[in-house]
């Protein structure tokens, strides 16, 4: 009884023990993925769909974790039985061993194939999953579009197609898979076969074996073919962890962003200077020779048509993209070479689209503050007219506001998108169309708190509207590319 328990006891915290020792690995895997994730640059994220990076921070993680468990220590295991079965055939005939490897061998290789082709099944099995994925995150993201429009069909056609090839892949790398140990086991069998021919010919015509020997010899080699199928299962899920494991490591290795080292700026000194600046998204260029500058204090506006580059202007100031060619020079230094992370702590920036969290209405105002002051959250609050709607909702400040802030209104996220920056008490603020979305009583309520934010700060401000264009020193208008002063 007393033995019984106490295996059950230490059985339970031997697994145990394991269990937390790999799911500490796989945490420690994932956390590092993201603090990864947060370096890239923006030009990864908009090049790449989300599913891809999401995929490679769950069920990659996941797949490293099963091919260590269930591939790489059963292979260990089993290669340790091999070496003592091998080791046995060896002592009682070497001559025979040396057949039965020259057997065995093209048996070997053809799995090796068959494993090889099984590794580029997975990944494309991988790469099918991840635009499943996609799919489904673009569909809950424009779900009101495809409702409004009654596209549902459509949709699900799109998402129908993608799950099929999916199913079709999979079935693909079942099928090689389930191949893979029948098959071995046929080939395993003929060379038994093989082997009992030259045995026979060995005990009888050589007589270089006693049929005793042989026996044991050919229990050694029939005991190999356990420990061989096992480790032909084992690595199938072996590659395909070396697969997922390759793909999270090209993740870990894609070049960041230089936000760390470098120049570290103290504070805005003397001004901010485009030297013509150009710059190409891919090969079209937005912006062919943009240069003005902004001097300490000074409020500038830029205006332009639509898709013009004006918030590719602002997006190269946060250094998000880096130019072409010339140069952005702040304080005398290229922004090449500044800490990017100590600029744009100085920067509070409204974004043309607001973007915000699945948290309360304080978390999303004192984002990127690890203590949160609730008065400066209130006044930051108050001077973008965010406070009255805030105040009228269910928790008040704390009221969680749904994933991208859907339970509000375009005009309520922008205030709020102004509230956060206003929050930061910023040097430098820079705004782009933070009145498109808003009537004329809330856009004018907004451009009075303005006129008080913007005193004694640095700004930039994108915008149409003429009142918003009384409050600054100039405005300058972008045009093909260049900049003219109106
Ligand atoms: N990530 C991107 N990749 C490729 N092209 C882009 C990207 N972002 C913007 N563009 C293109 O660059 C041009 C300038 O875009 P930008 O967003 O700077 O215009 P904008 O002046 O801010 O327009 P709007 O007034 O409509 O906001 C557009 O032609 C746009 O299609
Ligand atoms: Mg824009």
């Amino acid at each position: 009884m007393v033995i019984f328990l106490l295996r059950g006891i230490v059985g339970y915290a031997q697994r145990y023990l394991g269990a937390k020792l790999e799911e500490g690995i796989i945490k420690e895997i994932r956390d590092k993925l993201y603090t990864r994730i947060h370096a890239l640059p923006l030009s990864y994220f908009v090049k790449e769909h989300s599913g891809h990076l999401i995929a490679r921070a769950t069920s990659d993680v996941d797949g490293i974790r099963r091919g260590i468990k269930d591939g790489f220590l059963p292979i260990i295991r089993e290669t340790m039985l091999i070496l003592v079965y091998g080791g046995i055939a060896i002592y009682l005939s070497p001559m025979l061993f040396l057949y039965t490897v020259a057997i065995f061998l093209p048996i070997f290789l053809i799995i090796q194939r068959l494993s090889m082709k099984l590794r580029h099944e997975s990944e494309r099995v991988q790469n099918r999953m991840a635009k499943v994925t996609r799919a489904l995150s673009e569909t809950f993201g424009g779900i009101k579009v495809i409702k409004a429009y009654a596209a549902e069909a459509e949709d699900k056609r799109r998402f129908d197609k993608l799950t099929l090839a999916h199913m079709r892949t999979m079935l693909k790398f079942e099928r090689l898979s389930l191949i893979g140990t029948p098959l071995a086991e046929f080939m395993f069998a003929l060379a038994i076969a093989v082997m009992l021919i030259l045995g026979a010919y060995a005990i009888f015509i050589k007589h270089v074996l006693t049929a005793s020997e042989f026996i044991l010899f050919i229990g050694a080699i029939v005991a190999l073919v356990q420990p061989v199928r096992n480790i032909a299962q084992a690595n199938s899920l072996l590659q395909r962890a070396i697969n997922v494991t390759d793909r999270v490591y090209r993740v870990m290795e894609l070049p960041c962003e230089r936000t760390h080292g470098g120049i570290p700026l103290g504070g805005l000194k003397e001004c901010i200077v485009f030297d013509n600046v150009h710059f190409a998204y891919d090969t079209e260029y937005v912006l062919v020779g943009v240069s003005f500058s902004i001097h300490k204090g000074e409020k500038i506006a830029i205006i332009g048509t639509s898709g013009v580059g004006k918030t590719t202007i602002v997006d190269l100031l946060l250094g998000f993209y880096e130019p072409t060619h010339g140069r952005i020079i702040v304080d005398g230094y290229d922004l090449r070479e500044i800490d990017l992370r100590s600029w744009r702590k100085r920067i509070g920036v409204v974004t043309q689209e607001p973007i915000l969290f699945n948290t309360s209405i304080i978390e999303n105002i004192a984002l990127g503050e690890p203590t949160v002051d609730i008065k400066r959250v209130k006044r930051a609050a108050m001077l973008a007219h965010a406070d009255e709607f805030i105040s009228k909702l269910p928790d008040g400040y704390n009221t969680v506001i749904g994933e991208r802030g859907i339970t509000l209104s375009g005009g309520e996220r922008q205030r709020l998108a102004l509230a956060r920056a206003i929050y930061k008490e910023p040097e430098i603020l820079i705004l782009d169309e933070v009145t498109a979305y808003l009537d004329r009583e809330s856009a004018q309520k907004i451009e009075a708190a303005l006129e008080e934010v913007l005193k004694g700060r640095t700004a930039l401000i994108i915008t149409h509207d003429e009142s918003t264009l009384k409050l600054v020193d100039r405005v300058l208008e972008l045009r093909d590319g260049r900049i003219y002063s109106i």
